[in-house]
């Protein structure tokens, strides 16, 4: 195991524990094959998912730059910016985040409720743009804006997304393994792939902990041609940090996303009642619904490459519920 150099780079104790990783019987017996869900929708602030992980090792290198301000961009519904927001708040950092409607929706919900009326729970300042045509050539504009007038911006990534943020992805596939060791020998694990640091984060760390476990990326936004660059341009970064090597093939499944990201659709929302009905968790419309589509679907088609069980990664997204209802 050569994950060693992990453990040199600053980072905050924001998580605290490891999240729960729980048999599911009830959406097993249906499905004919034993599920297993890593529960990352319970980090623990602000209602939870992926970015807390990112943000422990993002917001360290904020702190020892010295900024006053996180700043970052995603949708209007961006669970991203959300947890950015309540790491800020916790750490009484100020938080600005360029936002973006991308699916232009004049729905009441999408533009106030959900993760949005948490970001003015938090004191967010937010600044609407068009589209994030380019995020970070926005983000830059936009720090040096705050400079003028005196603020030390840092600028999160859209989605945490960059190599540092990955090794939060790192250390849960660290995790994955030491709790699975011994219990469960997973076939596959199965992740939404969207600005792809976690997808990146557990490739490099499920290699070299669980090299027969294959993980499949169910894309979110891109078709592989798009999403494969994302993917690998993170991993490859990430290894170099770690010193370690990747030569695992990316598996990505973009049969899932349709029509677009952030819009719905019949598949995810039909996984989003499923996984309500059979085991009283919630997954949201816009990831982890399309992902667990892909995987009930991966099942059917037997997509993936070998028998046994299959580790779902529950990535949160639940406060997206109450912005898409009743629906965009
Ligand atoms: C609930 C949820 N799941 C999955 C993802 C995708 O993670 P990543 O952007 O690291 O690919 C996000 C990103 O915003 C998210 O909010």
């Amino acid at each position: 195991m050569s994950l060693h150099l992990l453990h040199q780079f600053p980072r905050l104790e924001l998580l605290g524990a490891p999240t729960p990783l729980e048999h599911l019987p009830r959406l097993s017996d249906y499905l004919g094959r034993d599920i297993f869900i890593k529960r990352d929708d319970f980090t623990p602030v602000a209602m939870g998912g992926n970015k807390l992980r990112k943000l422990e090792f993002l917001a360290a290198d904020a702190l020892r730059e010295g900024a006053d301000v996180l700043l970052t961009a995603g949708a209007i519904q961006s669970n991203h910016v959300r947890q950015t927001a309540a790491v800020a708040a916790r750490l009484g950092l100020r938080c600005v985040a360029l936002l973006e409607n991308p699916i232009g929706t004049t729905s009441e919900n999408y533009l106030t409720n959900g993760n949005r009326l948490m970001l003015d729970l938090m004191d967010v300042e937010v600044v609407m743009v068009d589209a994030l045509h380019n995020p970070t050539e926005q983000l830059a504009e936009q720090a040096e804006h705050l400079e003028a007038q005196g603020f030390r911006p840092y600028i999160v990534p859209v989605g945490g997304s960059n190599a540092l943020g990955a090794l939060g992805y790192v250390e849960c596939a660290q995790e994955i393994a030491h709790q699975s060791e011994g219990v469960v020998d997973f076939a596959a694990v199965v992740v939404a792939s969207g600005s792809a640091g976690t997808h990146a984060g557990l490739a490099v760390g499920l290699e070299q902990l669980l090299p027969d476990t294959e993980l499949v990326g169910v894309t979110v936004s891109r078709k592989v041609e798009a999403q494969l660059p994302v993917v690998e341009r993170i991993r490859t970064a990430l290894a170099e940090q770690l010193e370690v090597q990747t030569q695992a093939p990316i598996t990505l499944w973009d049969d899932y996303f349709a029509p677009r990201y952030g819009e719905p659709n019949d598949e995810g929302m039909a996984a989003v009642k499923l996984l309500a009905r059979l085991e009283g968790i919630m997954l949201d419309p816009v990831y982890t619904g399309k992902a667990m589509a892909g995987l009930i679907d991966g099942i059917a088609q037997n997509r993936f490459r070998r028998e046994g069980p299959l580790l779902f990664i529950h990535t949160g997204g639940a406060p997206a519920l109450f912005a898409y209802h009743p629906s965009v």
